[in-house]
């Protein structure tokens, strides 16, 4: 069973998009930790999703003038998770150290970030670099729960080399490569992998979305996420930011946002263009990954050999398992895209 990465208790991550949590209630899941979100009267609440009277689920419950209602006995939570009712007891009766536990939660950017550990404050939220930048358009995309072990979904985000086979004619071509200038650097937070490259990839999407490209970047923001960018000449033309948070040890739920730079085109027709692409490769990817998790637990565990083209699994997995890795100067390799 492969941990849950360094740090994730403490550190913020989504756990549902804005329009996904309406009037009623919504179960979700991190780290084992079941979790019940709702728009109570101060806005977004989480609460661990166990009632404190005899633990029955507080998903399966009701919102009524912003407090959550068991279903089981009718106790009421604020957001806060205080108590505020306790149905059939005297009016004196004092209730005040009846309180769920409560989640840290804000709302920001049009999703839903929770800190399972260490409150609002210290450090508070801060979003990884462009998201929700007002300066650009935004989008975002999520669908549902994957199969397998976020490691090896940041893995294969990072990894370029699977493009050309599994997304082939989309993003590159399994016929034709061009050489490409590899260069990791590492980060206090994680690491930059940085590819210059003659001209773009070969595949309908960057052909379509792109046109000229001077150079594309894939980072990692320990513990559980990705920021790839790709730029012209001319400054970003796209850039995707993409959180995989651990659900269980065999279930991560992704939540990717895409930005664009603002003014060519409307939003709707940006995203239009892009999730015509995004939906086949995304669905490519979980596929693979699902396959890959499959495999593993057929035989029990991973069982890995890195070759020449492996430069991000070392330190991902250092990054991942510890939280920080050892500083070393950037390393730059020719390869084949
Ligand atoms: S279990 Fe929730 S009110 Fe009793
Ligand atoms: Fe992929």
């Amino acid at each position: 069973m492969t941990p849950f990465p360094a740090g994730l208790s403490t550190t913020w991550v989504p756990v549902a998009l804005s329009h996904e949590l309406r009037s009623k209630p919504l179960a979700r899941r991190v780290a084992d930790v079941p979790l019940v979100l709702f728009r109570g009267a101060e806005g977004v609440a989480v609460l661990k999703d166990r009632c404190p009277h005899r633990n029955y689920p507080l998903s399966g419950g009701k919102v009524e003038n912003g407090a959550l209602r068991c279903p089981y006995h009718g106790w009421r939570f604020d957001g806060a998770g205080r108590c505020v009712d306790v149905p059939g007891a005297d009016k004196g009766s004092d209730i005040s150290r009846l309180g769920a536990e409560r989640i840290a939660a804000v709302e920001r950017f049009g999703a839903i970030f929770i800190r399972l550990e260490g409150g609002e404050q210290a450090p508070p939220f801060a979003p990884p670099p462009l998201l929700g930048d007002p300066a650009y358009d935004h989008f975002w995309y999520t669908r549902g729960v994957w199969r397998g072990r976020a490691i090896d979904a940041l893995e294969n985000i990072l990894d370029p080399f699977h493009t050309n086979f599994i997304h082939d004619g989309l993003i590159r071509d399994s016929r034709h490569r061009q050489p490409v200038k590899q260069t990791l650097a590492y980060r206090d937070d994680g690491f930059e992998v940085t590819y210059e490259q003659q001209s773009p990839d070969r595949g309908w999407m960057p052909r379509l979305l792109e046109g000229e490209r001077k150079r594309s970047v894939g980072r990692y923001l320990a513990p559980i996420t990705f920021q790839g960018r790709w730029e012209s000449t001319k400054g970003l033309t796209l850039c995707a930011t993409a959180f995989f948070v651990p659900e269980s040890h065999d279930t991560y739920r992704p939540f990717g946002c895409w930005t664009t730079r603002k003014g060519f085109a409307p939003n709707w027709l940006k995203r239009a263009a892009i999730m015509a692409f995004v939906r086949t490769v995304a669905e490519q990817d979980r596929v693979s990954l699902e396959k890959q998790h499959a495999t593993i637990n057929e035989f029990g565990a991973p069982k890995f050999k890195s070759g020449p083209t492996d430069l991000v699994h070392a330190p991902l997995a250092e990054f991942y398992h510890h939280g920080v890795a050892a500083a070393r100067p950037p390393e730059s390799r020719s390869i084949w895209l």
